[in-house]
Parts: structure tokens; sequence; C-alpha cells
């Protein structure tokens, strides 16, 4: 077998494109905000969020994709989705999934578009199962424990550029 005498040049990583299109993916019983565990997760609907979400957006030069699912496989499919449209990033709320999911945390090291973890709640001060993130060993940063702030919170750090 020939060797080369120097080691092959490595190219730099190709940057994701810029677009203004970022994904907010969310996962599990999330379309139940509103009245599901009210005490933990406030009123605010999902559909609220999305209505802020979008106002907000607009105001930052954004554009919104907005999804909900319960199913594993969907969301993973949906970041690899946001990588071939170009997403600028993607705010992750996978729910339960964040503390099971080694899927998950494949497709995001797998894909170059950013992807903020999001949570309504703080998981690292309620049950001890919910203190491990999978989402947040590939995440580039996470929000958590804002209620429906920590969304918007997310959607600002991508405009400013933090990430
Ligand atoms: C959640 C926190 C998760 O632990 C939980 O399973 C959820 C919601 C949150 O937004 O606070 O379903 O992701």
């Amino acid at each position: 077998m020939r060797r080369t005498a120097f080691p092959t040049p490595r190219l730099p990583a190709i940057p994701a494109a810029m677009t203004n299109l970022v994904y907010v993916l969310n996962g599990p019983n999330l379309n139940l905000l509103g009245t599901r565990e009210p005490e933990i997760y406030g009123t605010t609907t999902l559909d609220d969020i999305a209505g802020m979400l979008e106002d907000r957006a607009r105001e930052l030069g954004l554009e919104i994709e907005m999804r909900q699912t319960n199913h594993e496989g969907m969301l993973v499919d949906w970041l690899h989705e946001a990588q071939a449209e170009d997403a600028r990033a993607v705010l992750l709320n996978a729910a339960a999934y964040t503390h099971t999911s080694i899927a998950l945390l494949d497709a995001i090291k797998a894909i170059r578009t950013p992807v903020i973890e999001v949570h309504l709640s703080d998981p690292k001060t309620r049950e001890s199962f919910r203190h491990l993130s999978y989402v947040g060993m590939a995440a580039a940063m996470t929000v958590e424990g804002h209620g429906a702030d920590s969304y918007r919170i997310a959607l600002e750090a991508v405009a400013s550029g933090t990430v």
C-alpha cells in the first residue's frame, strides 16, 4: 500500500448556509400544553407559543417552522430535514425523549445545523431521571426553566448570532 508523505490537508468544515429559517421542533405531550400539568408547564398552549414566536421572529427577520409530534423517529426525520432546508438553527424541545433518546443525540451530531435545547421547566430541579439529557450532550446551547419564554430566549440567541 502506498503512503503519502504528507497527511491529506483537512478541508475546513462547510459552514451551514445562512437562511432565515428556524425549525422549532416539539416532542411528546407538548400538544397538550395549556391543560397538561399547568402547575409545572403553565397555561400557555403550543399555539400561543407559535404565535408569540412568529411575532418575535418577524421582528428579528427570521422565519419559524413550528412542528409537534409524539413520535421519536419523526423528530429525527425533521432534524435531517432542517439541515436539508439549510435552516439557520433548530429549537428542540424533545420533551421526555430528551432523557432517553440516543437516536436524537446521534441526529444532532449528524447534522451541521446548530440545535438549541429548550425546556419550559428546569428538568435539573425535578426528578433525577430528568437530570440526564442526551439532547444536551450535543446541543449548542440549552435554555430551560423560563416557561414559554425559554423559546423566545433561544430564538433571540439565534438572531444575535450566539448560536
Ligand atoms: C420538558 C421537560 C421534560 O422533562 C418533560 O418530559 C417534558 C417537558 C419541558 O419543556 O419542561 O415533556 O421538556
